[in-house]
This record gives structure tokens, C-alpha cells and sequence, in this order.
């Protein structure tokens, strides 16, 4: 007894974030067996020589203290069923698995993001598990990335990279209209465009289209929306609403007359398209909303 609570070690322990592999070995007899693993560490290059801890209430706790040795497959982001299988009882973990025989002897499973086909190096008594220590005699290793564990859960880093880096701001655009002209404001790269603003963290749409139309200093009020697209290549979700405005003069950029040759500073396409699709609409007067990306979509009427 250690008076410590062992609950709460477990949980910190769980805080480190490591690999998960699969252990696996043969059986006196042949037979091949294998068990989920994240407690793998590289100990040594020279002589090369890794670890993993083996509890000792393993079912496979005899055969593996005594195999001539083992290989630590170091499982991929795509593997976590692999996984389960190996942590889990199971009649035959390897009757739904992809693998064959490392040049070693142990099982290797098939898209691994790297194996290692070790000798047993030493067996050391460590408390409530076994160390085993293997000197690696083949190995190799892919580019595939490899699944994370911590905290008791996995973790696929590639996947949360990928989550973050495609997460898109949302745009919301006004497209103000007075007297069959309608406002531009410079886009800073030396264009204009219509008056644009990313919702901050702490607001929403409607209090951004709120924020935008008091910027302008015009009496207008918020319209419905007018097109809802996606800019896949600038990573932005687009709002824009239409809105009417009144009196006053706008505290930036200059009110455009609706028609296509005045737009020529209007750099944007997916901008330049609806400007286009609008000042079609005004003139017949009836107005539908675009949904789709920067480049193609459908306008549906409003009922
Ligand atoms: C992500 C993960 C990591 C694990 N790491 C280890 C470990 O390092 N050592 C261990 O003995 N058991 C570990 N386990 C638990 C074993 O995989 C599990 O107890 C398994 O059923 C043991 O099978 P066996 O009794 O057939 O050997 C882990 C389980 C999971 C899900």
C-alpha cells in the first residue's frame, strides 16, 4: 500500500498521450496471439532495443514471458478496430486481420504505420507487470499516420489537423440598394467590394449585420438573406443579406449604379456574379436566394 489513490494515478497516467500497438507473438505451438499495447517505448539504438509492459493478469502472460520474442505493430489512424479486437476476449483475434509472419517469426498486421520484429531481450519484474525488453531484428515503417491514445480515448492527430486547418470563418455582406445603385467599399487589395465583415468570436450573424449597416452611417435596414456560398478556396462561408437604404451619406466607399459597366473594380467573381444575378432581378422586380459555392449553385425563388 502506497496510500496513494490509485484511481487518480490511473487518470494521470492517462494524461500522457502515446501510440497504440499491437503486440503480438506465437504460442509454443505455433499459434499466434497478440494484445493492445500503448505502453511501447524506443529504449535503445545501440544495441536496438524497445519495451512494452505486459500486465500479469494477461491471458497470455506465460506464453509471452517465455516467447523467443515479439513484434510491436505500431497501429495506424484508419486502425482502431484493430485495436479493440486486441484489447477485447476474443475466441481468434486474428480471424478478421490482415497480417503475415515477420522475417522474426512474429505476426505483422497489414497497414501498420510501422512494425518491429524483435528477440527477446530480457523479461524484468516490474510491480503489477512484466517489462519486456526486445532487441529489434527487422523492422520498417510507412507514412501512414499513426492513432493516438490519451486520457482512456483515441485520438487521430492527422484528422484534428485536418478539422482545423479546413474550419472556414463565416462572411457576412450587405448588399445595400438605393435608387438602383448599390454601395461598394474597397476591398483592400485595391478593388471594391460589397461591405464585408468575418463574425467575430463573440457576436452572431445578425449582430455583425447590425455592426456592418451602423459602420455604413446610412439609415438601412437588415433585409433578408440574398445568397448563401461557400468559398472553398478562400475557406469562408458567405452571407450576404439585402438591404434597403435610405437617406445619408456613406462614411465609406460610394453607391454604384446597377449596371455592368460599372463594376470593373470589383475583383471578387463570386461578388461580380451576384451583382450580375441582382441587377437582373431589379428589373423584373422578383428576387430568389443563391445557395451553393463560389463558383456554382442554384437560385431558389422565395415563396
Ligand atoms: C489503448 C490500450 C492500451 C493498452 N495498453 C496495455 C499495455 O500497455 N499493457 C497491457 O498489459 N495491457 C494493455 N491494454 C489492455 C490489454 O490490451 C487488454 O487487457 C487485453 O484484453 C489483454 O489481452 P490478453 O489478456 O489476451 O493478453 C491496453 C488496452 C488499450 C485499449
Amino acid at each position: 500500500m502506497t496510500g496513494l489513490d490509485p484511481r487518480a494515478l490511473r487518470t494521470a497516467f492517462g494524461t500522457f498521450i502515446t501510440g497504440v500497438t499491437v503486440v503480438t507473438a506465437r504460442t509454443k505451438s505455433g499459434a499466434p496471439l497478440g494484445f493492445t499495447a500503448n505502453s511501447f517505448t524506443s529504449v535503445s539504438l545501440d544495441p536496438p532495443l524497445v519495451l512494452v509492459c505486459l500486465a500479469n493478469t494477461s491471458q497470455n502472460y506465460g506464453s509471452l514471458v517465455n516467447a523467443a520474442g515479439f513484434a510491436v505493430n505500431v497501429l495506424a489512424e484508419t486502425q482502431v478496430t484493430v485495436s479493440n479486437t486486441f484489447a477485447r476476449p476474443s475466441d481468434d483475434r486474428f480471424a478478421h486481420i490482415a497480417w503475415s509472419d515477420g522475417p522474426y517469426g512474429a505476426p505483422i498486421i497489414d497497414g501498420v504505420s510501422a512494425w518491429f520484429d524483435c528477440k527477446m531481450y530480457r523479461v524484468i519484474d516490474a510491480g503489477d507487470h512484466a517489462i519486456l525488453l526486445g532487441e529489434v531484428k527487422a523492422f520498417d515503417s510507412t507514412t501512414a499516420p499513426g492513432l493516438g491514445y490519451a486520457r482512456g480515448a483515441y485520438v487521430m492527430p492527422s484528422a484534428a489537423t485536418a478539422a482545423m486547418t479546413t474550419q472556414s470563418d463565416l462572411v457576412v455582406s450587405v448588399l445595400i440598394e438605393r435608387d438602383g445603385h448599390v454601395l461598394l467599399v474597397g476591398d483592400g487589395v485595391g478593388g471594391v467590394t460589397l461591405p464585408e465583415s468575418v463574425v467575430g468570436k463573440d457576436e452572431t450573424v445578425s449582430s455583425t449585420l447590425q455592426r456592418l449597416l451602423s459602420e455604413t452611417k446610412l439609415s438601412a435596414e437588415p433585409g433578408f438573406i440574398y445568397s448563401v456560398y461557400e468559398d472553398t478556396a478562400r475557406r469562408r462561408q458567405h452571407l450576404c443579406f439585402l438591404c434597403q437604404a435610405a437617406n445619408g451619406t456613406p462614411a465609406k466607399g460610394a453607391f454604384v449604379p446597377l449596371s455592368a459597366g460599372c463594376w470593373d473594380d470589383v475583383t471578387d467573381p463570386a461578388t461580380l456574379t451576384l451583382l450580375e444575378r441582382f441587377t437582373a432581378e431589379a428589373k423584373v422586380g422578383s428576387f430568389g436566394i443563391y445557395y451553393g459555392n463560389q463558383n456554382s449553385g442554384e437560385v431558389r425563388a422565395i415563396v
